[in-house]
């Protein structure tokens, strides 16, 4: 399984995850890329995508990721099989509004979440790789079962 993660970020959290998550794949035996500017170009049905974006502004996007978001949205995704992961704040109305609108979008595009997707609250996780590595690594092996 190859898998292309894709990261929405302002402020580099997401990218620490971003960066953990592929070591870890790697280490189980996959392999993949992390894409810090995610362009449609990319796009390979064949792969997993993993969606890994934190919530900006009022429960928008990462500037970074929005023009893929909506590439994406314009796509027919049908086969197409996807993580999501999503950093947020708790504190705020539009917790991980950001991940819950590709969710949203991927779904109603005909893409499969092959997992339920995590959310990661940055007040109780201030160092968020460590809680997506771990969930993560679970994950793989239900996607392998
Ligand atoms: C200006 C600003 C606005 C934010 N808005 C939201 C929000 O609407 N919803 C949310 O869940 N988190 C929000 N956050 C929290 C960020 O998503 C969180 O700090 C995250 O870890 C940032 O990840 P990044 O460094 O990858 O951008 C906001 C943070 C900042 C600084």
């Amino acid at each position: 399984m190859y898998f292309d993660i894709m990261v929405g970020s302002v402020l580099g959290a997401s990218e620490y995850v971003a960066e953990a998550l592929l070591a870890n794949l790697k280490e189980a035996g996959y392999n993949g890329e992390c894409h810090f500017e995610p362009s449609i170009s990319t796009l390979n049905k064949e792969n997993i995508l993993l969606i890994c974006t934190s919530t900006h502004g009022a429960g928008d996007l990462p500037d970074n990721i929005l023009p893929y978001a909506k590439d994406l949205a314009k796509q027919n995704l049908c086969g197409l099989n996807a993580i999501v992961i999503g950093l947020g704040d708790s504190s705020y109305d539009t917790y991980c509004g950001a991940a819950m609108s590709i969710e949203a979008m991927l779904v109603d595009k005909g893409a499969t979440l092959l997992v339920e997707p995590l959310h990661i609250d940055v007040l109780n996780h201030p160092i968020p790789e460590d809680i997506a590595v771990e969930w993560f690594a679970e994950q793989l092996k239900k996607i392998n079962a």
